[in-house]
């Protein structure tokens, strides 16, 4: 039984979904991010034909928020259409603690969600920038 979470971001992040591009790997992800302030923002990943410019559904839901001023964030729904969890990879962790190691991180597929955690729990010992801070001056 997945923790406490947002159902309707969960719908959200299925909608998102929908408007994923993904011709390459035939993978579609969405993600919807909910602010403090209660606004939605979706995306899906976006793929390219150099691969590797490909961008996640959680970075496009990110950028998203931060181009409307949205960087008080509380929940992120991810879904995708598999039968094991699709848990955000590495560099959407490091993307998403930049503004808020707490956040709530829901993940589900077409049908259920599996669990619920937070980025810090997904990101142990992450680089941040109290340890940018902390540089000895020299
Ligand atoms: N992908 C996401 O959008 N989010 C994840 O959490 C995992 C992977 C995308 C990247 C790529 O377009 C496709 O899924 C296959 O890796």
């Amino acid at each position: 039984m997945a923790q406490e979470f947002d159902a309707k971001l969960v719908e959200e992040a299925r909608k998102a979904r929908q408007r994923a591009y993904a011709p390459y790997s035939n993978f579609k992800v969405g993600a919807a991010l909910r602010t403090k302030s209660g606004k939605v923002f979706r995306g899906g990943n976006v793929e390219n034909i150099s691969i590797g410019l490909t961008i996640c559904a959680e970075r496009s839901a990110a950028v998203t928020a931060v181009a409307a001023g949205e960087m008080d964030w509380e929940e992120i729904a991810v879904v995708a259409d598999t039968t094991r969890p699709t848990s955000p990879c590495g560099a959407c962790r490091q993307f998403l603690a930049e503004f808020n190691p707490d956040l709530k991180v829901v993940v589900a597929n077409q049908t259920e969600v599996f669990y619920t955690v937070t980025v810090a729990e997904l990101l142990p010992k992450a680089f941040d920038n109290d340890t940018y801070k902390s540089q000895s001056k020299n």
